[in-house]
C-alpha cells in the first residue's frame, strides 16, 4: 500500500501578468511559452530537485485550443526541458485551474503515489477571449438551469450588488482603490518581484523584457473610479475599476511531499492543511469562496478566527466584499490581500489560483506570527474554492508576543 504523506508547498513562481490585446506586451508571445518560461524558472531556482525524480506536470488553462491545446502538462514538461520520462497533463476549472492542478497533485502526493508535482497554470486572454469558441448546452438556457446573464462573469457581478445592498459602489471603488494602493507599496518596497521570472517580449519595436505587471494603476483615485463606464449594465456598479481586468500570464509552482522535502534538504513555504471546492447559484458566482472556505474550515477543524491572512482573488471588488461580510472581516482588514490583488495586478484566469499561493507563501515568510492563512477564490459557472495552508515558520513566541501587543 503507497505511504501516506503531508504535502508541502516548495516554491512558486510566476510570469509579470500582461494587459490582454494587441497593445499588450504578450500579444505576440505564446500561450505555452509563457507557461514553459515559469517551469524553467521554478527548476533553475530549486536546482537540487532531481527532474527526472518529477512525478508530474499539471497545466490548467480555461480556453484548451490552439496554444493553450494540446494536454498542456505534457508539452510544456517536454519544451521546459525536463526528461520524456516526466508525464503532465492539462485541467479546467476555470477562474481555479492553477488551484486545482495544486489540489490534484496534492491529493496524488498525500495518497502516496507522488513524491514531486509541478501545478501551475496560464492563460492568454488576449489570444483566447473568455468564452472563445465555447458551445453551452441549449439545455442550460431552454431547462432553465442557468439564466444567460449567468455566462457573463460582469453580470454575476451586479448581481452579488443587487442581491446585497449593503455592498455599495462606493465600497467596491474604495476597496479597488486600495487594492490598486497596496499592489504599488509591495512593488515599491520588493515584494513582488523576487517571485517574478522575465519573459522577452517582441511588439513593433523590437525585443523587450517583461519584468513587471501591466496592468496596476496606481494613481486612481475615488474621482476616476466614481466617473468610470458600467459596461455590464447601465447605471450598473461594476466598472473596469473595480474589476480584475482581461490579462495574459503563467503560474507554476513545486510541491513535495513532506519526506521528499527532506531527503532532498529543500525549504518549504508552506504545508497544506486541507482544500474544498463547492457550487453555489452561477448567476451569482462571486460567493463561492463563502461554502468553500466553511468546508475547507471545517475540514480542518478550524474555524475562520484560526486564519491570519488570506489571499483571496479579487473577481470584482463587490465578491470580496461579499465573502468579508459574510465573515465578519472589515473592508480594509490588514490580514487581507496584503500585497494587492487582481483588481490590480490582473486575472490571467486559469493561472491565478498559484499567484495567491506565492503571496501567501512570501507573507508567511514575514509573520511567524500567523499559524494559518487562506488561499480562496470565485469560479465561473457557480464555483468556490479554497485551500487552507500552515506557515512553517510559525513560531508560539511571536504568536504570543504578537497578542498581547494587540491587547
Ligand atoms: C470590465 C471590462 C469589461 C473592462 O474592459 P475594457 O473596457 O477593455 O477595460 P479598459 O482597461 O480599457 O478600461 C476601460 C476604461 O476604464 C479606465 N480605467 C480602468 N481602470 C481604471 C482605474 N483604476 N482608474 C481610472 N480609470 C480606469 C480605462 O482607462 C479605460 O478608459 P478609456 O475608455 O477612456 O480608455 C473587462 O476588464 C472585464 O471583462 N473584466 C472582467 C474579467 C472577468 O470576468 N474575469 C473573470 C472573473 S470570474
Amino acid at each position: 500500500m503507497a505511504e501516506r504523506s503531508e504535502v508541502v508547498f516548495v516554491d512558486g513562481v510566476r510570469t509579470p501578468f500582461g494587459r490582454a490585446g494587441e497593445k499588450g506586451m504578450f500579444w505576440q508571445t505564446r500561450a505555452d511559452d509563457l507557461v514553459v518560461k515559469a517551469i524553467m524558472g521554478l527548476l533553475e531556482r530549486n536546482p537540487d530537485v532531481p527532474k527526472d525524480a518529477i512525478d508530474d506536470v499539471a497545466i490548467a488553462a480555461t480556453t484548451q485550443q490552439g496554444d493553450q491545446g494540446l494536454t498542456l502538462g505534457r508539452t510544456a514538461a517536454l519544451l521546459s526541458g525536463l526528461p520524456q520520462s516526466v508525464p503532465g497533463y492539462a485541467i479546467d476549472r476555470m477562474c481555479a485551474g492553477a488551484m486545482t492542478s495544486v489540489t490534484t497533485t496534492a491529493g496524488a502526493i498525500a495518497f502516496g503515489a507522488y513524491d514531486l508535482a509541478i501545478a501551475g497554470g496560464v492563460e492568454h486572454m488576449g489570444r483566447h477571449p473568455m468564452g472563445f469558441g465555447a458551445d453551452p448546452n441549449p439545455r442550460f438556457l431552454a431547462e432553465k438551469l442557468v439564466s444567460a446573464e449567468a455566462l457573463n462573469m460582469g453580470n454575476t457581478a451586479e448581481r452579488i450588488h443587487d442581491r446585497f445592498p449593503q455592498l455599495t459602489k462606493e465600497r467596491s471603488d474604495r476597496y479597488a482603490m486600495r487594492s490598486q494602493q497596496k499592489v504599488a507599496a509591495a512593488y515599491e518596497a520588493g515584494k513582488i518581484q523576487p517571485d517574478l521570472i522575465p519573459v522577452a517580449t517582441r511588439n513593433g519595436d523590437g525585443w523587450g523584457l517583461a519584468t513587471r505587471d501591466e496592468a496596476p494603476r496606481p494613481e486612481t483615485t475615488m474621482e476616476g473610479l466614481a466617473g468610470l463606464r458600467t459596461p455590464f449594465r447601465p447605471h450598473g456598479r461594476v466598472t473596469a475599476g473595480n474589476s480584475s481586468g482581461l490579462n495574459d500570464g503563467a503560474t507554476a509552482s513545486l510541491l513535495a511531499s513532506e519526506s521528499m522535502a527532506e531527503q532532498l534538504g529543500l525549504s518549504i513555504k508552506m504545508r497544506l492543511v486541507s482544500f474544498a471546492f463547492a457550487g453555489v447559484e452561477p448567476e451569482i458566482m462571486g460567493i463561492g469562496p463563502v461554502p468553500s472556505t466553511e468546508k475547507a474550515l471545517r475540514k480542518a477543524g478550524l474555524s475562520i478566527d484560526d486564519i491570519g491572512l488570506f489571499e483571496l482573488n479579487e473577481a470584482f471588488a463587490v465578491q470580496v466584499l461579499s465573502f468579508l461580510d459574510h465573515f465578519g472581516i472589515d473592508d480594509d482588514d490588514p490580514r487581507v490581500n496584503e500585497y494587492g490583488g487582481a483588481i490590480a495586478l490582473g486575472h490571467p484566469l486559469a493561472s491565478s489560483g498559484v499567484r495567491l499561493m506565492i503571496q501567501l507563501a512570501r507573507q508567511f515568510e514575514e509573520h511567524p506570527e500567523v499559524r494559518y492563512g487562506l488561499t480562496a477564490m470565485c469560479i465561473g459557472l457557480g464555483q468556490g474554492g479554497s485551500v487552507i495552508w500552515e506557515n512553517p515558520n510559525w513560531n508560539k513566541k511571536a504568536a504570543m508576543s504578537t497578542k498581547k501587543a494587540a491587547r
